[in-house]
């Protein structure tokens, strides 16, 4: 039996959230296109409340989007709940995500509310968005450091008022996997209301935990995660979209979990957010960086030449990756690697050739990054004057 992970997206909300980024309503668009036609479920659009030019880059997603739920985001106020469903009154499938603060650290010193006050506004809101939209989110923010009582207390009340998805969000990257997984057993013990609703993990990456949290969400009874396409977002970014989406294809049997992404359009889809946001991917990020299927050692080289998963745990062809696995030849790399890539390049390397085209080639490699195709073509014809 594999239970369904519901695929929230919020790269166009909570990656632009990321310092430097502004997407126009056709770079939302575009993202929101790209999503959908992979099968992603939720796509979190934006925050209506924050500007009039917000809220119509919404309203196009909503209008566009047919297949996949189009979410909004509002504080507890009135104001944002009626913004988020006048951006989605065109969308098929409406969803509004209404939060609060619920750690006592942002109560006291952001909110400045108290907790009766906090659940008022909670069941308040979370009530008006449900009779705008019908399918209503909550999220109690900085949940990984809230009051486990009264987190319970605002669950509770969320789902009272009409939330079918409860969101815990670990607002600011603090917690490690195994808090997290105790996080959602305790809150399935305490709030058996939360077996009839769907519990979501929003993660941020502050201390480099955000997948492996949304991982050991899932093992505690997650059935949706948030995420955001090469891990943009606020400060140190959000859960990787694409870390838990291939975590989860290539766990699913022993997670006893799937999600219904369609995997072959997450390389373009890197791409296009990398060029659309101005954040580029470092080469060495999981599964979509430059060097995640290039290898340029010797032993890994000869591994991979023999067989591509002696040291690749995902088939590039899975991510949609357009080169694929590479050789890169550079001082560490063997004969194996050079004469492979030869071969590529079309050079035969018969006879006592390949020992002296490989010696010339190391001598190169010692004093340079990394031998280009070119260089390689260079050094055997040398060899054939
Ligand atoms: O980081 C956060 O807590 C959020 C919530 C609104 C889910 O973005």
């Amino acid at each position: 039996m594999s239970d369904r992970i519901i695929v929230f997206d919020t790269t166009l909300r909570d990656g632009e959230q990321a310092a430097g980024v502004l997407f126009s309503q056709k770079d939302k668009l575009d993202i929101a296109d790209r999503l959908a036609a992979m099968r992603v479920d939720v796509i979190e659009a934006g925050f209506p409340a924050a500007s009039p030019t917000e809220l119509r880059a919404v309203q196009a997603v909503a209008r566009h989007v047919r297949t996949a739920s189009v979410c909004a985001l509002a504080r507890c106020h009135p104001r944002d709940v009626d913004a988020a469903a006048e951006a989605l009154a065109g969308a098929a499938r409406p969803r509004i995500h209404v939060f609060v603060n619920a750690s006592e650290v942002q109560l006291e010193h952001q909110l400045r509310r108290g907790h009766d006050e906090v659940l008022a506004m909670a069941a308040a809101m979370v009530a008006r968005a449900r009779d705008a939209v019908g399918d209503v989110e909550f999220s109690p923010m900085d949940a990984t450091r809230a009051d486990r009582a009264f987190l319970a207390a605002l669950v509770r009340t969320a789902i009272a008022a009409g939330a079918r998805t409860i969101n815990i969000p670990d607002t600011v990257g603090y917690a490690l996997p195994h808090q997290v997984a105790d996080l959602f057993g305790h809150l399935r013990e305490v709030v058996p209301e939360v077996h009839g609703a769907v519990l979501s993990f929003h993660g941020q990456n502050d201390l480099g935990m955000a997948s492996a949290n949304a991982v050991a969400a899932v093992r505690a009874g997650a059935r949706q995660v948030e995420l955001c396409v090469n891990g943009i977002g606020e400060r140190a970014g959000n859960t990787s979209f694409e870390e838990v989406v291939m975590a989860i294809a290539v766990h699913g049997a022993s997670l006893g979990v799937h999600t219904d992404v369609d995997t072959t359009g997450i390389y373009p889809l890197s791409k296009l957010v990398e060029a659309r946001s101005g954040i580029g991917v470092p080469a060495n990020k999981a599964i979509v960086g430059r060097n995640a299927f290039r290898h340029a050692s010797g032993i890994h080289q000869d591994g991979v030449l023999k067989h591509r998963e002696n040291y690749e745990c995902i088939d590039p062809a899975r991510i949609g990756h357009p080169i694929g696995t590479e050789i890169v030849l550079g001082k560490l790399s063997g004969s194996a690697g050079f004469a492979a890539k030869a071969r590529q390049l079309g050079i035969e390397l018969g006879g006592g050739k390949l020992a002296r085209a490989f010696e010339a080639f190391q001598a190169l490699a010692d004093r340079q990054r990394d031998v280009s195709d070119d260089e390689v073509r260079s050094i055997c014809a040398v060899l054939d004057a």
